[in-house]
């Protein structure tokens, strides 16, 4: 499980800070992001597929900001983004636009003409309406943009409903058995101003089992050396999405970026010896796997109301519109007392928000000491993918900062919002 580093006196550090001191400084509740470590994960994602003519990309809807952006860059990682706001955010913090690449289900005419005239690397095509307003778009500008097809492979993916992607029955990709993939192909290599390099598959999220990469390199090749046979073109690039799973609580087992790469360079490889193929260059989407280990969220405890014979229900200052995921995926969380350490009988606590309904839990079935009182600080780890990029002003409630520590010193990266913030926009 995700776990915390405690001081000689029980209080959660990071990076040499104890959490006390950052409420104090910064308030609560705040994302709290080791910069040390995310760094160091990068460089492993790197490292990974170094010497196997491989790129990682940053799936930027993780968590993005411009510091974010900036490290990304001096450790040598590409980012995905899927919109144009996080295309905006990318390129204000200096990432070079060939480093981005493009994805989106239904991206807009406005989001396609803004990536093609940024000069993106590559945009990964989601439909045959995509393919020909890109290709028109591109000649409009007078360039040839280059791109990817995403595949839907067929591979059940075992995650929550909500982030399995490569099943038939989705919104994603176009299917390979169905045949659509083969005939965007076709389209592709006729149209003007696109430019196909690669085949693109994602085939869920928070995933634990290599084996439905596995196949879905396996399905990609497959298509590779179909192309060839049909259209004697070797299609230079694949790209295998993200969705490397995370520890949450002490069940998960995640996967090591050198294992999965490892794994998916041999299989890879294989395929296209079996195939005939020279070997693609491959691309990594890891947006969790880097960004969610690196991140606690930092809670003030409001109120402790013991449920005779049920449970504890433990109140901080936030919830679902800072952490959306227990709601929305059952996901669980575990949780630490963390501004002192405690003897006292470990109870069974629901930590829960303050909005308005009871759906909104934060961390299910937790034990937390019996004597947790208004004042103590909780740390609920794991928190660094998808809950600030996912965080809502629901109840109008001010979206927390997020604060980068990084040897011994901790700064602002994404700041508080405010009141004034919430007001700006209401200009009724
Ligand atoms: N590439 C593509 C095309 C994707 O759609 C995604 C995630 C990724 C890469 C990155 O996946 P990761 O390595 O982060 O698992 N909001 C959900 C997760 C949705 C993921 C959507 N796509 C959650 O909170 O679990």
């Amino acid at each position: 499980a995700q776990t915390v580093t405690r001081n000689a006196d029980g209080a959660v550090t990071v990076g040499g800070i104890e959490v006390a001191a950052l409420a104090e400084e910064f308030g609560t509740p705040a994302y709290i992001l080791d910069e040390t470590d995310f760094r160091a994960r990068c460089r492993a994602w790197r490292e990974a597929f170094e010497g196997t003519h491989a790129e990682v990309y940053y799936a930027g809807k993780a968590f993005l900001s411009r510091a974010i952006v900036r490290w990304l860059h001096e450790e040598g990682l590409n980012v995905d983004v899927c919109s144009g706001g996080e295309l905006t955010v990318a390129l204000s913090a200096g990432m070079p636009a060939a480093r981005i690449a493009l994805h989106g289900n239904n991206k807009s005419t406005a989001e396609l003409e803004y990536a093609v005239k940024s000069g993106v690397g590559h945009v990964v095509v989601d439909s045959f309406e995509e393919l020909a307003r890109l290709s028109w778009i591109a000649q409009q500008q007078g360039v040839r943009q280059k791109i990817l097809i995403r595949v839907t492979v067929g591979v059940e993916a075992h995650t929550h409903e909500f982030i399995a992607t490569a099943h038939e029955d989705q919104k994603f990709g176009l299917s390979l058995t169905g045949g659509q993939a083969a005939e965007a192909v076709r389209r592709a290599l006729t149209l003007d101003g696109v430019e196909l390099v690669g085949i693109h598959s994602h085939i869920g999220s928070q995933i634990f089992d290599t084996a439905g990469f596995e196949v879905a390199a396996r399905r990609v090749v497959g298509l590779l050396a179909e192309i060839k046979a049909e259209h004697g073109v070797e299609l230079p690039e694949i790209d295998l999405g993200g969705g490397l799973g995370i520890a949450y609580t002490s069940d998960d087992d995640p996967r090591e970026p050198a294992e999965i790469a490892a794994s998916l360079a041999q299989i890879v490889q294989r395929e296209c010896a079996a195939a005939g193929l020279s070997v693609p260059k491959l691309s990594v989407e890891p947006g969790r796997a880097i960004v969610g280990p690196t991140a606690f969220t930092l809670y003030e405890v409001g109120t402790v109301k013991p449920l005779e014979g049920l449970r504890t229900y433990v109140s901080v200052d936030g919830g679902m519109s800072d952490n959306i995921r227990t709601a929305l995926y059952d996901a669980e969380y575990s949780v630490a007392l963390a501004s002192r350490t405690s003897d006292a009988e470990p109870m069974l606590s629901r930590v829960v928000g303050k909005h308005c309904e009871s759906g909104d839990i934060v961390v299910r079935d937790a034990f937390l000491p019996a004597d947790v009182a208004p004042g103590d600080l909780l740390a609920v780890p794991a928190t660094g993918a998808y809950c600030r990029s996912m965080a809502s002003n629901y109840n109008h409630a001010l979206k927390p900062p997020v604060i980068a520590v990084r040897e011994g010193e901790a700064r602002v990266i994404v700041r508080r919002e405010t009141e004034e913030d919430l007001l700006r926009l209401d200009v009724g």
